[in-house]
């Protein structure tokens, strides 16, 4: 039976930023993903994902959206580590609906599926940007503002390293709090927005010119501002330094935080391996991973 593909993704500029209209650059990454096959039953029953007091919900509510019932035997495949900053629910959802498409024969478009994704991300994270959905439906490296079409950006490939802290960041709680933040304080996080979009509009020209030594020092500057808004931990800055002090041009943590992942970019794949190997010795997982087309 075929298999349908939900990518993991990577927030590259402005997680948590997003949320507030801010654009935000990302990528899905080529290695990571979840796959989903779906088979005829009389009660529903899930495989190969444990968050199934999201998911079922998560799931239902894009059959509603469809006119479809279920249940479904629906039989999960992924490698994408879950509460890490990388968007396993979002390809849940998407391969799901993938399957969904296949199985009734509905020749939905990937506008559809990721619009139906987001439905279902909305049971994960509460209010959702919809940036995780987006990549991990259409691949490639995105720039996205919430609610608007998102555009395309041409790079190359980046020596990236990702690490996990092992720590599980929870998107909703993470969005929470920044929430409360922003409103505690609204004048210091409008100073943050203004300087994040600053960012953001430096690093379209970095990446335009693939000026990798420019695109480390905005990610370090974007890490500055996620540690000010209290999504940072001890451990996301340990990898920071170890990274750092390996070579890397910059590192920052991707996604919620609160735990999870970092992404470091190396001058090259040698000394993205010289990272990988250091973050290894201290007992965390790092891999290398390219984006996905
Ligand atoms: C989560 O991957 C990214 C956040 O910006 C939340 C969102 O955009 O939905 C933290």
């Amino acid at each position: 039976m075929k298999e349908h593909k939900g990518y993991a993704k990577l927030i590259l500029f402005g997680e948590h930023f997003v949320v507030y209209g801010i654009p935000a650059i990302g990528m899905a990454l080529k290695d990571l993903y979840t796959t989903c096959t779906l088979h005829p039953s009389d009660i529903w029953e899930i495989q190969g994902v444990n968050q199934s007091e999201v998911v079922i919900p998560a799931l239902q509510s894009i059959l509603v959206k469809l006119n479809l019932i279920g249940p479904y035997k629906a039989v999960f495949n992924s490698n994408i580590p879950v509460s890490a900053g990388l968007g396993s629910g979002a390809a849940i959802c998407v391969s799901f609906t993938r399957a969904l498409s296949y199985h009734h024969f509905l020749k939905l478009t990937d506008k559809r599926i990721n619009e139906l994704a987001h439905e279902g991300e909305k049971f994960f994270h509460g209010n959702p940007s919809g940036i995780d959905n987006t990549l991990s439906t259409f691949g490639g490296v995105l720039e996205f503002t919430k609610g608007k079409p998102f555009t395309s950006l041409e790079i190359e490939p980046l020596p990236l390293v990702i690490a996990c802290t092992g720590e599980k960041g929870s998107t909703k709680q993470m969005v929470a709090n920044v929430k409360n933040l922003k409103e505690k304080n609204p004048e210091k996080f409008q100073e943050w927005t203004k300087e994040m979009e600053e960012i953001i509009e430096s690093a379209r020209i970095a990446f335009e010119q693939h000026n990798l030594k420019t695109i480390g020092k905005l990610m370090d500057k974007n890490q500055e501002l996620l540690y000010n808004i209290g999504v940072s931990t001890l451990e996301l800055e340990l990898l920071i330094e170890i990274a750092k002090d390996k070579g890397a041009l910059g590192a920052k943590l991707t996604g919620a935080g609160g735990g999870g992942c970092i992404v470091a970019l190396a001058k090259d794949k040698e000394s993205a391996n010289t990272i990988i190997q250091a973050i290894k010795q201290k007992g965390f997982q790092a891999f290398y991973s390219e984006q996905a087309l």
